[in-house]
């Protein structure tokens, strides 16, 4: 294992999760995701030139790494893992060891491809920058107001959503790691924000925390069409869809002119092989209303993550923004929180800290 001292060692044993089999439907479970210990050299002469040895500090879990177990090719995303190879994400980690003059040990660096690992061997041309740890910005925060979550919240909605002051605004998912940046965001843009979410403890949080207008739990709405009617009188602006299914299906009977439909994921439908996905059958919808509704990726829009930082930065330094992280304490238990995001017991951004 790593920790401290590992630095001083020439070997550690190094814990990484595999992928053993394809899960096409359902929760991953033990059978798909395994973790094994393998011997990784700290010893110098073993480290090519340009390379880093990193040790994790703390690794994202992510919805969209489920969507890479099924074994299945149908356009998810991003390629499927591969059997019996280690599973990637996004990490920051601590450099041990530097072949490359322009990194030292003890630099925190950022990789979007990092093994869901203790440590791994990189070459430093592959990561994605430093961090700076003095900054005053909370390490977790790269990995959240100021990393994936923060940046999909920000283009689906100032980018693709474009909702003016006023604008009635639906976040589903609205207490999960996109869904609370949304919110905020909207709100800052003088919007009525509305979101939806699994169980009363989040829709408290989301108006308490997040400054949600109101918001529902879908799971006690056995009408969402009701639901939707009394929640937004006047109609839907901007919808930010992170689950897709019968909620958007809903919605698309709420929208206004010209609203727009930032798709940003569509989790309810990721445990489902395509062919037993749920079909939308108002799409025709769209047409009437001329609705812009657009599908997009974070990676896509990488000439505005300068923007984007510069002003979340700005808000979460004046306080406007806030974080709420659901930690889980060790690598081992990766393949619970992975879980969490698709059985709805997490709240807020899901994070491993690898050696607590
Ligand atoms: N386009 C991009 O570049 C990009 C980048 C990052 C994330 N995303 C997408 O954004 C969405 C949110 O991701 P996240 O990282 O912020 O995850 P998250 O919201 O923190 O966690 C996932 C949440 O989805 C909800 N959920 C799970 N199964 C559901 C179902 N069957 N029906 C309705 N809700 C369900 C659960 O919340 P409840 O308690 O509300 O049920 C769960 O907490 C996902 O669709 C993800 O794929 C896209």
């Amino acid at each position: 294992m790593g920790g401290a001292g590992s630095e001083e060692r020439a070997v550690v044993e190094n814990r990484e999760w595999y992928l053993a089999a394809y899960a096409p439907e359902g929760v991953p479970t033990s059978d798909h995701l395994k973790l094994r210990t393998v011997p990784l050299s700290l010893a110098v002469d073993s480290i090519p030139d340009r390379h880093l040895v990193v040790q994790n500090l703390l690794i994202s879990v992510d919805p969209y790494q489920r969507t890479r177990l099924t074994g299945l090719e149908d356009g998810l995303y991003f390629p499927q893992f591969k059997l019996n190879e280690v599973i990637t994400g996004f990490t920051l980690g601590r450099v041990i060891r530097s072949k490359d003059s322009n990194y030292k040990e003890g630099d925190i660096v950022l990789n979007a491809f990092s093994p869901v690992a203790e440590h791994y061997v990189v070459p430093s041309e592959l990561l994605i920058r430093k961090v700076d740890p003095t900054s005053g910005v909370p390490l977790p925060d790269f990995l959240s107001s100021l990393g994936v979550p923060g940046f999909a919240a920000w283009v689906g909605i100032e980018v693709l959503g474009d909702p003016k002051p006023g604008s009635n605004v639906f976040i589903s998912a609205a207490a999960g790691a996109v869904g609370m940046y949304a919110g905020q965001l909207a709100k800052l843009k003088g919007c009525r924000v509305i979101g939806s979410t699994g169980s009363d403890e989040k829709v408290k949080l989301i108006k308490e925390e997040f400054g949600y207008d109101d918001a529902f739990n879908y799971n006690k709405e056995t009408d969402l069409d009701a639901a939707l009617s009394k929640y937004f009188p006047d109609g839907i602006d901007v919808y930010l869809d992170n689950v897709g299914g019968n909620m958007l299906e809903a919605v698309l009977n709420h929208v206004n002119k010209h609203a727009r439909i930032p798709v940003c994921g569509m989790i309810s439908q990721y445990k489902k092989i395509w062919t037993e996905r749920e079909g939308v059958r108002n799409l025709l919808n769209i047409v009437g209303k001329e609705v812009r509704m657009e599908g997009f990726l974070v990676g896509s829009y990488l000439d505005r993550f300068g923007d984007f930082t510069k002003e979340m930065q700005s808000y979460i330094i004046e306080g406007k923004i806030s974080s709420k992280f659901k930690i889980y304490h060790g690598i081992e238990r990766y393949l619970e929180s992975l879980g969490s995001l698709f059985t709805s017991s997490n709240v807020g951004k899901v994070i491993i800290e690898v050696n607590p």
